[in-house]
Order: C-alpha cells, then sequence, then structure tokens
C-alpha cells in the first residue's frame, strides 16, 4: 500500500470519505459496517465535516470507530467557512468534537474560503492547536493565489495539507496548484475520487481504456479510477462508500500499480491541462 505523510504521519494513501452518510437512517447500519470494512483492513483516514448532514455524517463516524484504537485512527473534520473566525470555531469545533465522540480531531480544514479574513481564522486555528482540541490544521478548495496569501501569514505555513477535487476528469490543479504544492511538500487530499460514482460526467465507467485496464488487473473501472489518483507520491485519496463491498474493493484499490504503457495510455486518453484552469469544485 502507497503511504503519505500527513503532520509527520506515514499514513495510507487510500482514506474514507463520509459525504451523505447519515442521512438515511435505515443505511446506518451498512454505513457503519462499510466504514469498519475499511478500517478492519487497514484503512486509518476517515474525512468528515460538520456541513455533511449537520452532523449526521460525523455520527456515523463515531458509530463506527467505537472500539477502535484512536491512536490508529487519523481523524479529518473541516469548519464552514461563517463558522471559521473568533467567534464561532470554538463552538463548532465542540460541536463536531462531540459528534464524533472525540477529543480532538488529527487534522481541522477550513472547508473553502468565506469572507472571514484568512489571518483570524489561522489565529483560531492556532490556538486551537496550543488547546489540544486538533494536531494540525488544513485547508481545502485553496487554488494557488490562496495558498500563497496564506503563506504571506506569519504562521500560514503551519498548514498540512490542502482538500482539492481530483480525478480521472478533473486534473486542472496538475498545470500549477499540484507542482506548487510538491514545491513546498504541501501533500494533497484528493476528495471525489471517483468522480462521486462517475456521476459527474458519466463518461468514465464506460471508456472503453479503463475497461480495459480493469481487466488487465483483474479490477473494476473504479479501482483504476482510485489507483489513478494516487498514482504519484504526496496524496491521500478518500473515496466514500456506503458498501462492504465497494470499501473493500477501495482498499485494494491501493495496490493496483500502472504499467508504464498503461499510465501513458491514460496521459493521452486524459490529457494533463496546458493552461489555467479555474479551480474546479462541488
Ligand atoms: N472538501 C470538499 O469540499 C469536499 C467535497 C466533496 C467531497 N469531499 C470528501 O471526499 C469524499 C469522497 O467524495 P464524494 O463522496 O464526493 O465522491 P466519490 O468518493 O468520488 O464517489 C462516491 C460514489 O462512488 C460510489 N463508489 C464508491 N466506491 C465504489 C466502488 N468501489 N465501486 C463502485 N462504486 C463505488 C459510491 O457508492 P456506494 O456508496 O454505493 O459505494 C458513491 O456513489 C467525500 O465523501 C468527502 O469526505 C470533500
Amino acid at each position: 500500500m502507497k503511504t503519505v505523510h500527513i503532520n509527520n504521519v506515514e499514513l495510507p494513501a487510500v482514506g474514507i470519505g463520509t459525504w451523505n452518510l447519515g442521512d438515511d437512517p435505515n443505511c446506518h447500519d451498512d454505513e457503519v459496517a462499510a466504514i469498519r470494512a475499511g478500517l478492519n483492513r487497514g484503512a486509518r483516514v476517515v474525512d468528515t465535516a460538520e456541513m455533511y448532514g449537520e452532523g449526521r455524517s460525523e455520527r456515523i463516524v463515531r458509530d463506527a470507530i467505537k472500539g477502535y484504537r484512536r491512536d490508529q485512527l487519523f481523524i479529518i473534520d473541516k469548519v464552514l467557512p461563517t463558522n471559521a473566525g473568533h467567534q464561532r470555531l470554538s463552538t463548532s469545533l465542540e460541536q463536531s468534537l462531540h459528534n464524533v465522540g472525540t477529543d480532538y480531531f488529527d487534522l481541522y480544514l477550513l472547508h473553502w474560503r468565506g469572507t472571514i479574513p484568512l489571518a483570524e481564522t489561522v489565529d483560531e486555528l492556532e490556538k486551537m492547536v496550543t488547546h489540544g482540541k486538533i494536531r494540525a490544521w488544513g485547508v481545502s478548495n485553496f487554488d494557488v493565489s490562496d495558498l500563497k496569501e496564506l503563506w504571506s501569514l506569519p504562521k500560514g505555513h503551519h498548514c498540512v495539507a490542502n482538500q482539492d477535487l481530483y480525478n480521472l476528469e478533473e486534473r486542472g490543479i496538475e498545470y500549477d496548484l499540484l507542482p506548487l504544492m510538491k514545491k513546498h511538500h504541501l501533500p494533497l487530499i484528493a476528495y471525489s475520487p471517483l468522480a462521486q460514482g462517475d456521476q459527474l460526467s458519466g463518461k468514465l465507467t464506460s471508456d472503453r481504456l479503463l475497461q480495459e485496464i480493469a481487466a488487465n488487473h483483474q479490477a473494476s473501472v473504479y479501482q483504476v479510477m482510485l489507483a489513478w489518483t494516487i498514482k504519484d507520491s504526496g496524496i491521500l485519496t478518500i473515496p466514500k462508500s456506503s458498501s462492504v463491498a465497494h470499501a473493500i474493493a477501495n482498499w485494494q484499490a491501493g495496490e493496483l500499480n500502472f504499467t508504464p504503457d498503461e499510465r501513458a495510455a491514460l496521459a493521452r486518453r486524459f490529457p494533463r491541462p496546458q493552461k489555467k484552469q479555474l479551480l474546479a469544485t462541488i
């Protein structure tokens, strides 16, 4: 399994996303079982947010991680931009910690930029580190200009990760953002790595090349899509699944290595961007 370092912690490059989990009470047991299927195989990262179902996804995480060693888990939570200032950040964080049933988060992200000045958010995040409520902080949906502004702040370089949309059909960040992050040793957390189960364009699952490469590896097209997001170093991928079978497949995709020919064919079929693109978000 490939690994990635975040805040000096070595983690398996396949983690677990949780958006939309918890929305249907009838799916509770399956969703808990899906998260545990990943954890039981060795996954350590669980990604959630106060926004997801207004705490419902955090509470699924709470139920799923019961009985697991806390120090083996790496839990990521996110604060909404409207809550990311002096007034509300600590209250939001306390609520999220309560929902997840833990004393601290390994990583706490600003979910996306809002109107609260970055300096105020950073100040508040730093306080939470000092209070032991979070081990580290990072950002999400940040582009090059956002990172440069962040790094111009006195403690801006304490940011340990940036979470952005990244999958086979959303490679825009490879033009300038990813090279900049690599230069600064800032890991990427790739969200929606399966293009939301191919719901974005609907073209990936029927793609001949992806089907061919999947057959070469006795894998599914989804596993190929997921493996592609972590083919380079410094990337953590966080697929979401509410099914045990999919969760296991996603973990196994971390072992899939492309041949040089497959890499080249994928690069021809899904070309790198040749110019700056607006940061894609969901
Ligand atoms: N920071 C941000 O702004 C942001 C934005 C979006 C997402 N995220 C994070 O990133 C995570 C992942 O992104 P996402 O949830 O948008 O989409 P995703 O992980 O790209 O795709 C999830 C979809 O793929 C399906 N799926 C998962 N594994 C599969 C497999 N092995 N075979 C076939 N289908 C499979 C799931 O269905 P089943 O449930 O039936 O398996 C679900 O419909 C989120 O859950 C969240 O934690 C962050």
